[in-house]
Order: C-alpha cells, then structure tokens, then sequence
C-alpha cells in the first residue's frame, strides 16, 4: 500500500541557526501526534547531519536537495550520494525544474544521480513537470513522460519501486497558480498508468506520487483528496511552521 507524504522542500532558504529552529520546530508542533501522512523536510546540503542529529528522524525523514551526478573524486564543490547518506538522512530530491533549467540537468544526468542515490540507500524523490509553453501547446502528457522514460525506466522494477515521484507543474512553482485538482488528478493518473505500463499494476499502485507547486494549506485538502495524489512537494509553505503544519494537517 502507498504512503502518503508531505515533503518540505527548503530550497536555497534559512541559514543553519534558522534551518535547526524551523526543524525543531516542526517536530515540537508534531509532538504527541501521529500525522496521516508521512513527513520528510528537505534542508541544504549545509543543514543536513546538524538537522539529522537535532530532531527524531523516524518521525521526520530527512531528504538532500540533490547530489552528484559521479561517486567520489575531484568534483570540486559537489556533494556525493554516498556522503549524503553519511549524515542519516535517507532521501534525496533529483530532478527538480530549478535544478534542470538553472544548472542544466540532462535526464543522462539525472539517470546517473538516481543510480548512484539508490546505490547508497537514498530513496529519490523525482520531480517531473511541464512549462507552461508545454502545457498550452497540448504536449504535458508527452513531456511528463519522456522525462519519467528517459531517466528512470532503466531501473528495475525492484529499484523502481524506491522513487518517490513528484509532479511540479512548472507554472505552478512559486507563482501562486495551482494546478487544479482536476489537472493534478488526471496527470497523477497518467503518470501511474504509464507505470503500469511499463513495470506493471503493482508497483505503480505502491508508488507514491506527490504534487508540487503553490500546494498551500487551503488548497491541500483538495488535492490530496483525489485518488492518485498521495501529497505534497512543498516549497514556500514549507518554511513556516504553521504552514507547513496546515498542509500535513490536510490528510
Ligand atoms: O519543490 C517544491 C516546489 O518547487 C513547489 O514550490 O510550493 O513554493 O510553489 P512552491
């Protein structure tokens, strides 16, 4: 059975001091609850092992914002899979659109990151989605497809299994502008049913595939109320407390 999840995306936001609060934080609001919804925070690279060490990450996984594309070596400034995993945090997000537009991730790329985060026991959490153009031009379907054909459907069925798939509309990031629930639905069900296809009913009916793009607490209940949206990708909800409390609240 698939797991519902809210997961934080932080982005390049909070100093560490900032990071640690918002963390800790978090888990003070969770205290004594037990959320429907599995819930991860996704921190810097910078924040990791001091979030990792400050809070219960069996009640609050902890995810990277991305990792390298290589194992190990002189790859100056990069964070590898394998050291990510070395702070205890136990997911990653790849593929996000900030990261394909602004530092020019291929689906190559993104292919070798994923291997390598499921080399080192990171579960993925691998964001797809359409421009705008692409949207208007009746091709989001085809786009949303390619980038889960190109990057992922190497994978076993098994590793398949691991990733966690976000749907970020890229016109919906930080716009303001939200899918509606009826559009996140239909490409959450395409989106399985090109699974399906491939890997069979199984395993798209345990893959958990999140929504991302100004999912705030008013409109979360809505979209998490379809059959195929399992949560939220969650980016400026996500640095307040109470914000992003309402949107785990929603399940
Ligand atoms: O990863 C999160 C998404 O980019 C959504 O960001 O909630 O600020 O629109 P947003």
């Amino acid at each position: 059975m698939r797991k519902n999840i809210v997961a934080g995306n932080w982005k390049m936001n909070k100093t560490l001091q900032e990071g640690l609060e918002l963390a800790k934080g978090i888990e003070a609001a969770l205290a004594g609850k037990t959320p429907n919804c599995d819930v991860i925070i996704g921190t810097p690279f910078i924040h990791l092992a001091s979030v990792v060490d400050a809070i219960d990450t069996n009640k609050i996984g902890v995810a990277a914002e991305n990792c390298a594309d290589k194992a190990s070596g002189a790859y100056t400034g990069e964070v590898s899979a394998q050291m990510v995993a070395s702070t205890g945090a136990k997911y990653v997000i790849l593929g996000h659109s900030e990261r394909r537009a602004y530092y020019h991730e291929t689906p190559e790329i993104l292919k070798e990151k994923t291997i390598l985060a499921l080399a080192n026991g990171l579960t993925p959490i691998f964001c797809i989605g359409e421009v705008l153009e692409e949207r208007e031009a009746g091709k989001h379907f085809d786009v949303v497809k390619a980038q889960i054909e190109e990057s992922l459907f190497n994978l076993s069925a098994e590793d398949f299994g691991k990733i966690i798939l976000a749907y970020e509309p890229v016109w919906a990031i930080g716009t303001g502008k939200t899918a509606t629930a009826e559009q996140a639905q239909e490409m959450h069900a395409f989106i399985r049913k090109t699974i399906a296809d491939k890997y069979g009913n199984e395993v798209a009916e345990n893959c958990s595939i999140l929504y991302g793009g100004s999912c705030k607490p008013s409109n979360a209940k809505e979209l998490f109320a379809n059959k195929d949206v399992d949560g939220g990708l969650i980016g400026g909800a996500a640095l307040e407390v109470d914000s992003f409390m309402g949107i785990i609240n929603a399940f």
